[in-house]
């Protein structure tokens, strides 16, 4: 438990991935970091993740996938160092995988659509290659041999989240980082005159107090009291399942990250595999449910017949943070000394790494070297839509106070 009176530079509300690696990254900079999380570290979304770098294959037409296809293809690139650093400092080897991805269309229709995917990557520029079946059955024999076509993304890759939230811990932990788990923060405290934090409230009462406030509680992140409307943030959890199978032959079944049609399959080095994941609006409800996992299992075994020999280890299931446009919200918000990073929907572990060092830029004052980047994520992005849409037409504009 935090102590009676307790006080820090920046409290972190949520031990996630972004919490942690952002809380990591303040405390390298000799701040002094408390990080609170209701449950326990890095077992809610994080633990569930498959694990894809893969911004070049989750790519969707439109302007704000374009926007976020900036942020994904900066953090990717930023991975193989995060992850090097991570082992230096913890010794723990968070399991990079840098095999590619093959998106897979078994039939002449999911064939036309993969056109379209590959049209759309190449008016952007990015590295697609289309492969015809017996190609991309070279690259991985256990496809099934009534294949149609592939296109191979070889730029997008993996980590196993669970080693990453290990040694996120552990690196928090040597750096001083002070961590409580299962404590609930009630909600954040501001001055009298309403327009900077002073730190959180917890459930019981005490209050802890900060010059900052980090708020990375994920699909929480919305629910955290003492928020005036101006300063909220529209954050909905949008649920996965995802099952967890092993090989007891070993590795080598599958080597690249498999997609299709409404799935993936996510080879880890010692022949585990993460098999996801389901996209339902299903509010706070952790349920597993047969009917998106059959499809998970349905899909899986027509695109690699072999799935079928693996055992299941875990059916997991977990929330990702979504806002309106799906793009995460990190930036200072509309209350001095708060800041956001939340809203990663499918993008979490991807843009961990990037999102601990915007959020560093915004604690150490230094964001004018991210402008272009932090202005994508504004977390008041949505207060101005509320407000052009004017169903907040008596509020007067956030008054943003550093
Ligand atoms: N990034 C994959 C997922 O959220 O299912």
């Amino acid at each position: 438990m935090p102590q009676h009176g307790q006080s820090a530079d920046v409290v972190v509300v949520g031990a996630g991935i972004i919490g942690l690696a952002a809380a990591w990254r303040a405390r390298q900079r000799g701040m002094a970091v408390t990080v609170l999380e209701r449950e326990v570290a890095g077992r809610a979304a994080s633990h569930v993740a498959a694990g894809m770098l893969a911004p070049v294959a989750e790519v969707e037409f439109g302007e704000d996938a374009r926007r976020g296809l900036a942020l994904g293809l900066r953090s990717a690139q930023m991975w193989p160092e995060f992850a090097a650093e991570l082992q230096a400092a913890t010794g723990i080897d968070v399991g990079l995988t840098q095999t590619g991805t093959l998106l897979i269309a078994r039939d002449g229709d999911q064939a036309r659509e993969l056109q379209r995917q590959l049209a759309l990557r190449d008016s952007l520029g990015l590295e697609t290659r289309r492969l015809r079946a017996s190609q991309a059955r070279e690259h991985e024999p256990a496809l099934t041999p009534t294949l149609h076509s592939a296109l191979e993304v070889p730029s997008d890759h993996a980590v196993d989240p669970r080693r990453v939230l290990d040694a996120l811990r552990e690196a928090c932990r040597a750096t001083g980082v002070e961590l409580h788990e299962h404590v609930r923060v009630a909600q954040v405290e501001s001055d009298r005159t309403g327009s900077r934090v002073t730190g959180v409230a917890l459930e019981d009462g005490w209050p802890i107090q900060a010059e900052r406030v980090l708020l990375a509680a994920g699909a929480w992140s919305g629910e955290i009291g003492g928020l005036p409307e101006r300063c909220s943030l529209p954050v909905r959890p949008v649920r996965g399942q995802i099952l967890r199978l092993r090989d007891p032959a070993g590795a080598g079944l599958v080597r690249h990250v498999l997609r299709f049609e409404g799935g993936y399959l996510v080879p880890r080095p010692d022949g585990r595999y993460a098999l996801g994941a389901t996209v339902e609006e299903r509010g706070f409800a952790l349920r597993t449910e047969l009917g998106g996992v059959y499809e998970l299992l349905r899909e899986a075994h027509q695109v690699v017949p072999g799935v079928s020999e693996l055992e299941i280890e875990e059916l997991c299931v977990g929330l990702r943070p979504g806002t309106p446009d799906n793009l995460p919200a990190i930036g200072q918000g509309a209350l001095g000394g708060l800041v956001w990073a939340t809203g990663h929907y499918r993008n979490g572990i991807l843009l961990a790494p990037l999102t601990a060092e915007l959020v560093l830029s915004l604690l150490a004052e230094e964001s004018s070297r991210h402008a272009e980047l932090l202005a994508t994520c504004s977390p008041l992005r949505f207060a101005e839509e509320r407000r052009q849409e004017g169903r907040h037409a008596t509020l007067s504009p956030p008054e943003v106070v550093t």
